[in-house]
């Protein structure tokens, strides 16, 4: 070997050997929250972003012993300014990971740029069943649900209570079509039937219409779709209707979840499934509501749980890769290893990236969904079409 090539292989073998640029300059992780600040999910996305912070918190402000940066975008839960928004952190803002969405069409347009582009992506709560079905991608993770999941435990639980007859009540964009869907799917294998679709455009809460269709159709049941603000008010006007002396209402967790002090009397008896509830008293559990109540005088929902697990999620690939979020595979196999260790109670992840976990039936009380059983344990979303 020449002097020359010895002194070229030694270089070589330097860089290899020689930690990332970022690493050398102590660059922060740039983490960016693309989630809903105003509109009728705006207390979903600031739930989710407490629970990210104080997961971060918990480990000393730190990742995988990178310290953190947090730029912001309100995406107003408008699929139609969803590209310009995520575009806003992967191109403008360049961040190595992005925690977002809410809303399910948002959220498809999200994993749209974040495949194109690479860019590691964190759903903290958006169900749209696609993210983990045809759009899956091997940087795309989800720290919440499809849609596909809390309903189709609520399917279940209804064709088991012995209900034959039910109408659906929905916001007509992907979460409520595929909530509907999944109830559908529980219900009709149970025995039951799904006799009438009721839908309105999203974000829309003008429900007497719809309410006076159902009182005149008399089903055995209704199943529903709504959160945040519109879930405050569809409930109140059920009450107000009458309709929850006669007809039971049933719903994805969404229904009732963060939104209990404003729906008050209205809310009483409600039986939703979800992937979270109040009273699991687990020492986990126990713990994290204790830190949550403390850093943010709040009680914490399924939001602040999902975004506290997007940050558990990203700190545990994080590890894994030493905190080098280009090895994407490495990153991947790392969390399909792992088990969560969640106040939901633990859960995996499966081949397409959604968590596989129990869903509880839950059942208002007071100001609580208090765990009545579990609905269905170790539930994993089909993954259709997902080639993971
Ligand atoms: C969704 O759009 O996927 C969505 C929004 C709010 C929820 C759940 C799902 O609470």
């Amino acid at each position: 070997m020449t002097f020359t090539h010895t002194l070229g292989a030694l270089a070589a073998a330097a860089l290899l050997a020689a930690p990332p640029a970022w690493a050398q300059a102590g660059a922060k992780l740039k983490v960016g929250f693309m989630l809903p600040y105003t509109g009728t999910y705006a207390a979903l996305g600031s739930a989710i972003e407490n629970g990210f912070r104080l997961y971060v918190q918990e480990q000393g402000g730190k990742l995988a012993g990178r310290e953190i940066e947090f730029l912001k975008v309100d995406d107003e839960s408008d699929p139609s300014k969803a590209t310009d928004n995520v575009n806003k952190l992967i191109k403008r803002d360049q961040v190595d990971v992005i925690i977002g969405t809410v809303h399910s069409g948002v959220a498809m347009a999200m994993a749209k740029a974040a495949r194109e582009s690479n860019t590691l992506l964190i759903v903290p709560n958006a169900g749209a069943d696609a993210v983990t079905g045809p759009m899956c991608a091997p940087n795309i993770f989800r720290s919440s649900f499809s849609n596909w999941q809390p309903a189709y435990a609520m399917g279940d639980v209804a064709a088991k209570r012995g209900h034959k007859k039910a109408i659906t009540i929905t916001w007509k964009y992907a979460a409520g079509d595929e909530s509907v869907a999944g109830f559908k799917e529980a219900f009709e294998k149970g025995g039951g039937q799904v006799v009438k679709q009721l839908n309105l455009p999203f974000p829309n809460v003008e429900f007497q219409a719809l309410l006076t269709e159902i009182a005149a159709a008399k089903p055995d049941a209704v199943y529903t779709f709504f959160a945040g603000g519109g879930a405050v008010k569809f409930v109140k006007d059920y009450a107000a209707a009458g309709l929850n002396k006669t007809i039971p209402l049933y719903g994805a967790g969404f229904l009732t979840d963060g939104t209990l002090e404003a729906q008050g009397d209205a809310a009483q008896g409600l039986l939703t499934t979800l992937h979270y509830a109040d009273g699991l008293n687990t020492p986990r559990d126990n713990a994290f509501r204790l830190a949550y109540a403390k850093a943010f005088k709040l009680q914490p929902d399924v939001y602040a749980v999902q975004g506290y697990d997007a940050a558990q999620m990203l700190g545990v690939g994080l590890n894994a890769v030493k905190g080098d979020v280009s090895k994407k595979a490495e990153f991947g196999a790392a969390l399909k290893a792992a088990k969560i260790d969640s106040p939901r109670g633990p859960f995996t992840i499966a081949k397409n990236n959604n968590p596989v976990q129990d869903f509880y039936l839950r059942k208002v009380e007071g100001k609580e969904n208090k765990s009545i059983g579990i609905a269905v344990k170790a539930l994993a979303d089909p993954g259709r079409g997902c080639k993971l």
